[in-house]
């Protein structure tokens, strides 16, 4: 393989943040670069787009800006909602409506009773934010929720993203490594924290995604909370011409982990036990109870995964670890079967692509990349191709692929 250089503009890094790509950071978002590099490349006007696994929205996104229809579907409600409302067309008047109601409620953070605040069940809440931004928080979220009657659902969307973009950048949240985790404790936040900062990061937020919704959607997508493993029970069979998507890897990245000051926010989650068992739902979930599960989770004899060295790969790792073993296969097994259903609603002659990640495992390398395409050509696919797109880390031989296919 040719050597490859960390290609930053290849992850959500490259989305940038005064479009509607970046709206919000999910680390393990894909770049609007690929996606459209594969839309200049093979799609046709009248093609039926699929990401099966939407996060954050870009494929829809980037359909939906240059006119191509679009299904996605994903397993998080919150990534769903974040989704449509990025792929919604919002009128000027919205725009101005947003603008206005934006610049009046942080006027009146101050003058917001205590006893009526209410703060998310996050936690180690003190951890995440300092008491004082978290108030301010409180205080903001009320006067959104207060809001909710009286305003539409699309303005009061865009309330709550430009309250996610703060919630985050007001938090101790640091987004140095592959995943997000926390900056030590005594260093100083991006911020001050203060009422002021906090008031400017509302605004600039509010600026930013205000800006972004001038560039036009002119076909608005179809978004989904729905599981990839059952993609006939909502898509009619033959009916999808393209696939762009990026599924999770094998890598242990718990999506909910991620997300979990959003979700806990906007009440998507109220306990760890609901998070872990919406992780568990997850394709490669490992969150809090979801670990207790793998770990039980029975290995299926007729697992189905054809890949050659597959059993030889589970037994390698399950030497280290029963559970990391339980866990890699449980990811294929559950791919597998999502690459059946993928057979049932892709034509004759469409086009697969999938963006993946390989991963190690105590030296153990998973090669995903070609397990997936041995998956595709066992599924009826055929014109199997691996191409290798970036380095993913400096540290170790992790690589991500573009893995496409063609229905005969
Ligand atoms: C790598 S992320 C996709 C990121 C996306 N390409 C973007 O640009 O934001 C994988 C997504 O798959 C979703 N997912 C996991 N299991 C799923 C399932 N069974 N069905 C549908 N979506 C699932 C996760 O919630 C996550 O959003």
């Amino acid at each position: 393989m040719p050597p490859l250089g960390l290609a930053f503009h290849l992850t959500q890094r490259g989305n940038a943040q005064h479009t509607r790509y970046g709206w919000l950071r999910l680390t393990p978002a894909y770049s609007v670069h690929t996606v459209t590099d594969l839309l200049n490349r093979y799609a046709l006007a009248d093609d039926v787009v699929l990401d099966p696994f939407c996060g954050s929205g870009t494929a829809a996104v980037a359909c939906a800006e240059r006119g191509l229809a679009c299904i996605s579907t994903d397993i998080n409600l919150f990534l769903v909602w974040l989704a449509q409302a990025k792929t919604r067309i919002y009128s000027p008047a919205e725009v101005d409506q947003f603008r206005q109601i934006a610049a009046e409620i942080i006027q009146h953070v101050e003058t917001i009773p205590r006893d009526v605040i209410w703060l998310p069940e996050i936690h180690q809440r003190e951890k995440w934010w300092d008491a004082e931004v978290l108030q301010l928080l409180g205080a903001l979220w009320y006067q959104i929720q207060q809001l909710r009657q009286q305003i539409s659902e699309s303005i009061h969307d865009l309330l709550k993203i430009a309250f996610c973009r703060v919630v985050i950048l007001h938090s101790h949240a640091s987004f140095s490594h592959q995943s997000m985790s926390f900056k030590p404790a005594r260093q100083p936040g991006l911020f001050a924290r203060t009422l002021d900062d906090l008031g400017l990061t509302w605004q600039a937020s509010v600026n930013d995604i205000a800006r972004s919704l001038q560039t036009p959607i002119i076909v608005p997508p179809a978004i989904y909370l729905h599981d990839a493993r059952q993609l006939s029970a909502l898509i009619p069979r033959n009916a999808i011409s393209l696939v762009i998507t990026s599924p999770p890897y094998p890598n242990r990245m718990s999506y909910i982990r991620e997300l979990r000051p959003y979700m806990y926010w906007l009440g998507y989650l109220n306990n760890g036990r609901d998070a872990g068992e919406l992780d568990w739902q997850a394709i490669g979930g490992t969150w809090g109870i979801a670990t207790s599960y793998i770990g039980r989770w029975p290995i299926p004899d007729d697992h189905g995964v054809v890949y050659p060295h597959f059993a030889e790969l589970i037994q390698q790792i399950s030497q280290h670890s029963d559970l990391l073993a339980r866990y890699v296969a449980k990811y294929f097994v559950d791919m597998r079967q999502h690459i059946a259903e993928l057979y049932h609603v892709t034509r004759p002659h469409a086009r697969v692509f999938y963006i993946v990640g390989n991963s190690t495992f105590y030296d153990v390398l998973v090669p995903t990349e070609q397990i997936l395409a041995s998956m595709l050509q066992a599924a009826g696919f055929s014109q199997i191709d691996i191409t290798p797109l970036r380095k993913r880390t400096s540290k170790k031989e992790l690589y991500e692929y573009i893995v496409s296919a063609q229905k005969a």
